[in-house]
């Protein structure tokens, strides 16, 4: 049996119900496929649900307010995703007459979709034949052919890509796409895989050669830069100062609480003698409030700390991305989630 008979059997036995293969609506699948872009099934499936029973067409999309998509975004990081989102519902009302693209080309052009995504919802939605090239398929490629190659080097990806399409079932590309990811995710998974009952075993070259665990190779990225933020908890008269982060920079126009940035960790003593902070605060001393958070995104590590701030609102600066929000309201604010964790716990 061929290597994609055998995974079309294997899918037959082990496929997982999801709601987004019931549907073979291009503008559901892509909101789907976003989605899962940036987190796993079980975690993208609540937020799939809100997108849809929020805007239940991508008209309804097109026209919502870019910071209510931010809110519902809020938890799955990269908010960029969220804004291209945006941007490629505007598209397709206005070069689509609002019907939601199935063909490779023309999905390669709206923002936010690559070559991915728009083998993915080209496939799903009508049965196109594009092969889909994810983690998933990466590995599982990798070590069934035995390829050394890194997966994310120049070379690597033509080879994979040109491999991906040779194995690619022609008469059934969406069943095929939706099968070799599920092998990967659940049979082929990056740590433990189950080897012991595989139907691709009996010539898989990793498992003959002992590189089950050492593939797919992959080059190193850049070293991750440490970032330290300090945040100021502000409130007067029962609300809250918020900051809203300007572009150009991670979490774009999502809301904070003021802070400023160095490039080393500070104690209190410190913090109060940077310039930035007499320029806004003067002399006011803050309290530390919890210990220091890190946290990880794909090129940086953030460390936080938070302060409890006493200080007259009268004596602050004024600033337009400053603003003073009353604890309802804050909900409703699109914010990262350091800050929307902080929130949930301390307020
Ligand atoms: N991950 C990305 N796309 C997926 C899909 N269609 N089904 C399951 N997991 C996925």
């Amino acid at each position: 049996m061929s290597f994609s008979e055998r995974i079309l059997n294997w899918y037959a036995e082990h496929k997982r119900a999801l709601p987004w293969r019931e549907t073979k609506n291009p503008y559901v699948i892509w909101l789907s496929e976003i989605i899962l872009q940036q987190t796993r099934v079980e975690q993208g499936m609540p937020y799939f649900f809100r997108f849809l029973e929020t805007y239940p067409n991508v008209t309804k999309f097109a026209n919502a307010e870019e910071a209510e998509i931010l809110r519902l975004w809020q938890g799955l990081g990269y908010y960029s995703r969220a804004r291209n989102m945006h941007k490629a519902s505007k598209q397709v009302l206005e070069l689509h007459n609002a019907k939601f693209p199935t063909d490779y080309q023309s999905l390669l052009k709206l923002p936010g979709v690559g070559e991915y995504t728009a083998a993915a919802i080209s496939s799903f939605s009508s049965n196109h034949a594009h092969a889909v090239l994810d983690g998933n398929v990466f590995r599982v490629l990798a070590r069934y052919f035995g390829i050394e190659e890194p997966i994310n080097s120049s070379s690597g990806k033509k080879i994979f890509s040109k491999l991906a399409e040779e194995m690619l079932d022609r008469n059934q590309p969406a069943e095929y796409n939706q099968a070799i990811m599920d092998f990967g995710s659940l049979q082929c998974k990056p740590k433990n895989p189950n080897c012991a009952e595989c139907v691709l075993r009996i010539d898989c070259r990793a498992y003959e050669s002992g590189l089950v665990n050492v593939l797919p190779a992959k080059i190193k990225g850049k070293k991750s830069k440490d970032r330290f933020f300090h945040y100021f908890i502000i409130e007067h008269d029962g609300a809250v100062l918020m900051s809203q982060r300007s572009e150009g920079d991670v979490w774009a126009n999502l809301f904070e609480f003021p802070m400023i940035e160095s490039d080393a960790d500070l104690n209190v003593a410190e913090l109060v003698q940077m310039e930035e902070f007499q320029k806004d605060f003067g002399l006011s001393v803050p309290t530390q409030i919890k210990g220091q958070i890190k946290h990880i995104l794909s090129h940086q590590n953030i460390y936080a700390r938070f302060y409890k701030l006493e200080i007259n609102a009268s004596k602050l600066p004024k600033k337009s991305h400053w603003n003073y929000f009353i604890l309802e309201k804050l909900d409703t604010l699109a914010k990262h989630k350091l800050i929307s964790s902080f929130v949930e716990h301390y307020f």
